[in-house]
């Protein structure tokens, strides 16, 4: 491919301009278009970056129409019924699966950093009683880099690397925190003899009077959830942390800026609207009516937890948690025959034979059943967001790692269409 320019020919003007093409490992190729404004004068315009290349990275693949999802080029499937949520944060992280070694090692590692400054919860105390758990989360990951100045130097990779195990280790512990403020309980400290997930689920359930031993299948369900939701290539979220990190900005501010952009119902607040939604249509008689509503312009209804900026196909990771629904359904007593995913799956089935969605290739994402799962697995709705950003925390944490040892790493600065009014003079108040 070496060479193989596209030409720009403006036909106002008939000047012509060689763009170099780029080609990843997989993937269409990207027009080079770094020089057009320097060579030519012009800008280009993508609002939503339909079709922009942000950056170069190795990290996660995605191939929208055919449902691909390669995380350091591993089939999301098979690390979704191997691998567990500290295997797969090492293979982000590093780029490759660890050995025996390096996997206990990093696991310690991560389970050594879980505590938090105990200062910290007067910091959390101060919340309003009914603060969504996601505002706290947002406050508290911002506030980190208030107590861990020994590792703010971004230009030090050993200090990357603190940082980014710090906040592997303390996102679930901050969660769970969050939610024990919500329902006025105390904090529970994590427990390091637990594996990763069994710990969070531990300091969210157990409290001092009684403890909480978490289910295998508890653990399983958990670990398959983070691993899905681990990473995504340049998705809103994963974007604003690399934004935030092109000026020079702490880690610990970054992955307060990807947590508030995550919140967005568009984005990884969906889970907690799809809830919301399913508990609003309430039974199987009312789908074909809010299918109606979301098709109808004028309102401003949409499906959640249907539709993808990239797959236009169906989501491989709501293809593997539908199925572990079923499983996990059936194999939790408390949750089985939960009318609200038999309304999910009906709600489905009718959309899917829709040409209004089959036209515009909306399928189920992500976010269709998982909020079905955490709800099974006791979490109340306004904890789902938050699931994600523990789990994504390792994807944003990746990104950044990877733009910040990056030698042609510089401050993203994108440019606009100016629409306002042209240069005009001040007029006194009088003559307005
Ligand atoms: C996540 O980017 C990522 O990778 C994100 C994510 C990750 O892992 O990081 O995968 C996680 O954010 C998943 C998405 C969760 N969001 C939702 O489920 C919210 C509901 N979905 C929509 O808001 C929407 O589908 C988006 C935001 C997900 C995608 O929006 P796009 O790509 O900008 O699509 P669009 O708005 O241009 O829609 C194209 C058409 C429009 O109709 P027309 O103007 O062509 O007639 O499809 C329609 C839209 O109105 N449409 C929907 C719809 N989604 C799109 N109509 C009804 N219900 C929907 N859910």
């Amino acid at each position: 491919m070496a060479n193989e320019t596209i030409t720009v020919i403006n036909n106002a003007t008939g000047e012509r301009h060689e763009l170099p093409l780029r080609e990843g490992t997989l993937g269409p190729k990207a027009v080079d278009i770094s020089s057009l404004y320097k060579e030519a004068g012009i800008f280009t315009y993508d609002p939503g970056f339909m079709s922009t290349a942000s950056c170069n990275s190795a990290i996660t693949y995605i191939d929208g129409e055919e449902g691909v999802l390669l995380y350091r080029g591993y089939p999301i499937e098979q690390l979704a019924t191997k691998s567990s949520f500290l295997e797969v944060s090492y293979l982000l992280i590093y780029g490759d699966l660890p050995g025996d070694k390096a996997l206990v090692g990093f696991e310690k590692m991560i389970m050594r950093h879980t505590m938090l400054n105990e200062n910290l919860k007067d910091f959390l105390d101060g919340f309003h009683y009914d603060a969504h758990p996601m505002s706290m989360l947002v406050g508290v990951v911002g506030s980190l880099s208030a107590f861990y100045h020994d590792s703010l130097s971004v230009n030090d990779p050993r200090h990357r690397e603190i940082s980014a195990h710090r906040l592997i280790a303390k996102l679930p512990t901050i969660a769970a925190a969050a939610y024990k403020h919500s329902v006025g309980e105390p904090i529970m400290y994590p427990r390091n003899d637990l594996r990763y997930c069994a710990n969070f689920l531990h300091m969210m359930f157990a409290t001092p009077c009684e403890d909480y031993k978490p289910t295998l299948i508890g653990e399983k369900a958990m670990n398959l959830l983070f691993i899905l939701h681990a990473d995504h290539e340049q998705n809103a979220s994963t974007s604003t942390v690399r934004l935030a990190g092109s000026s020079g900005a702490n880690p610990f501010a970054c992955i307060a800026a990807g947590i508030a952009s995550l919140w967005g119902p568009a984005h990884g607040g969906a889970n907690e609207a799809v809830l919301d939604m399913l508990l609003e249509i309430g039974s199987v008689e009312n789908v074909q009516r809010y299918i109606e509503k979301a098709k109808d312009k004028d309102d401003p209804f949409r499906l959640m937890g249907f539709g993808h900026r990239v797959y236009k196909n169906y989501d491989p990771r709501a293809k593997i948690i539908r199925e572990v629904c079923h499983q996990l359904l059936d194999e939790l007593p408390e949750a089985a025959n939960n009318p609200l995913f038999e309304l999910a799956m009906k709600l489905e089935e009718i959309a899917l034979n829709d040409a209004y969605f089959v036209e515009r290739k909306l399928y189920p994402n992500v976010d269709f059943y998982s909020g079905i799962i955490y709800q099974a697995l006791g979490f109340p709705r306004n904890m789902f967001t938050v699931m994600f950003a523990v789990a994504r925390t390792v994807g944003w944490v990746a990104h950044w790692l990877e733009m910040m040892s990056d030698p042609n790493n510089r401050i993203g600065r994108p440019r606009q269409i100016y629409c306002g009014p042209a240069q005009r003079d001040y007029l006194p108040i009088s003559k307005r």
